[in-house]
């Protein structure tokens, strides 16, 4: 049994010294920095921004919400798809002009794809008003790069390190009354289209002392619902030599008082055992939803993929689920184009969204990772020939979509208050325990309550409803 170390106190203590110097030197600038961090990609990349920003916090930073304004711009960058990176550059190009008004702006470029081989090179080549360029092993070094590039030094850090964890870094959480809190990090999976073995390491899980900790902290600042994150949840605490397993880990979270809802992300479906069902089932604070990545219907491109599932065990995975929660809100995430699909290939996906009928998929047109093997396989399907089946899909889930969310008329549901509408600040907005999203007229001061709202309008992505009682 492997079990990784976490990161040396001393060393934490040698990243504090760094975040005390740079506070003292701000402090005696008389006027706190601005800080501005952009996130691109999934939970775990807006969970690191958060630490990002806990220790931005902590060296005398203020935030702002326009790169305009800011002293010291981050973005942490994914490296899942090639759009992702695209925007990336583009947007490395666009402060190119900022730092001219600006001479004092810092730009630093962290997370996934400073990870991927040549990537840092590029920057350093092309891009020569960076000032520091970290991967997802060097978060916790922050203080120290940044201290480094505010000496006018160009900082790069992408070393593939051990893979420790680091316990105890600030978080500066962007949206009460959810607490998003990593469980475990990298994946062991090696899908064959996947970049995130490469670029986050092998699976290691942390401490359930350290995350029971954390969850009790958060209940304590008044969250009341927390999201367990990890690349494969279901395998969390195989790398511990502890015997404490997802489920066990998910009853553990329940008991702890303040806590109202917990969530988790992401299940792989080769490892859903009958104990996580039971659990889910019987705890009342598990919210009954499920995103179960299914990436593809066809036996034969799921085994290209690596998945280790068939169609048919997936199916009697969903059965075994809806046994025991009816109710249960399914998601999935998709993959149209995979290398070698064929328009038949993608029949069989059309017949699984329709016979699982998910609440809602996020679906992606597959993308080349260089690095990985399926970067090496032939394709035979054209460009146009995705998009068609991608449209035609999103056709038919979104059919699936809406009847299932017009169930919800006239239905109560309770919702947890995130904060105001996207659309239009009179409206707040919120979800229910499925994590299906509800707008609905109030303001501000029910943030972080749980109201009774009744359902009065159905739309494919959201609900719409009247507030019945706080
Ligand atoms: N191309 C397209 N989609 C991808 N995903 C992962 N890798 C790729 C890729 N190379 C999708 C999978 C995964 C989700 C987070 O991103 O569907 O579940
Ligand atoms: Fe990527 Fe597969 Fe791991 Fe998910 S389980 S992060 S898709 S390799």
């Amino acid at each position: 049994m492997i079990c990784l170390a976490e990161i040396s106190r001393e060393e934490l203590m040698r990243q504090k010294d760094f975040i005390n110097k740079i506070f003292d030197l701000n402090a005696r600038s008389g006027k706190k920095p601005l800080a501005f961090v952009e996130t691109y990609g999934c939970a775990q990349n807006f969970s690191d921004s958060e630490k990002i920003s806990g220790m931005l916090s902590d060296m005398g930073f203020d935030f702002c919400a326009r790169r305009n304004d800011a002293d010291l711009i981050i973005f942490n960058t994914c490296a899942v798809r090639e759009n992702a990176e695209m925007r990336v550059y583009g947007n490395i190009g666009a402060v190119k002009t900022l730092k001219r008004r600006k001479p004092g702006l810092l730009l630093g470029v962290c997370g996934c794809m400073m990870q991927q081989n040549g990537v840092a090179e590029k920057i350093k080549k092309r891009y020569p008003y960076v000032d520091m360029v970290f991967g997802t092993h060097a978060l916790y070094r922050f203080p120290e790069i940044l201290s480094g590039a505010m000496e006018k030094r160009r900082v790069f850090d992408t070393e593939n390190s051990d893979g420790a964890i680091a316990e105890d870094i600030s978080c500066r959480r962007d949206k009460p009354p959810l607490a998003k809190i990593p469980v475990m990090y990298g994946c062991n999976n090696f899908c064959t289209y996947c970049i995130v073995p490469y670029v986050r390491g092998r699976e290691r899980s942390r401490k359930i002392e350290n995350i029971l900790s954390e969850v009790k902290n958060v209940a304590s600042e008044g969250y009341r619902e927390v999201m367990l994150l990890g690349q494969n949840v279901n395998s969390y605490g195989n790398d511990l030599d502890c015997g404490t397993g997802f489920a066990e880990l998910l009853s553990r979270v329940c008991r702890i008082d303040g806590i109202e809802r917990v969530r988790f992300m992401t299940s792989h479906p080769k490892d859903i055992s009958d104990e996580l069902i039971e659990v889910m089932a019987r705890e009342p604070k598990i919210c009954k939803q499920l995103h179960l990545p299914v990436q593809c219907g066809s036996d034969r491109i799921l085994a290209k993929m690596n998945r280790k599932y068939t169609k048919e065990k997936y199916l009697e995975i969903v059965r075994r689920v809806r046994e025991k929660m009816p109710d249960i809100v399914l998601t999935t995430d998709i993959i149209v184009g995979f290398p070698g699909e064929t328009n038949e290939d993608f029949a069989e996906t059309l017949d699984i969204l329709k016979k699982v009928r998910y609440d809602t998929i996020f679906s992606f047109i597959y993308s080349k990772r260089a690095g990985t093997p399926a970067a090496e396989m032939e394709d035979c399907l054209t460009e146009e020939e995705k998009h068609r089946n991608f449209d035609e899909m999103i056709k038919v889930q979104n059919e699936i979509s809406k009847e299932i969310n017009d169930k919800y008329l006239g239905r109560t549901e309770k919702v947890l208050v995130e904060g105001e509408s996207k659309n239009d600040p009179a409206y707040m907005c919120g979800r229910t325990d499925g994590g299906k999203i509800v707008n609905f007229k109030g303001d501000k001061s029910l943030v972080g309550k749980m109201v009774s709202v009744c359902i009065t309008k159905t739309q494919t992505w959201s609900l719409g409803g009247e507030i019945r009682e706080v």
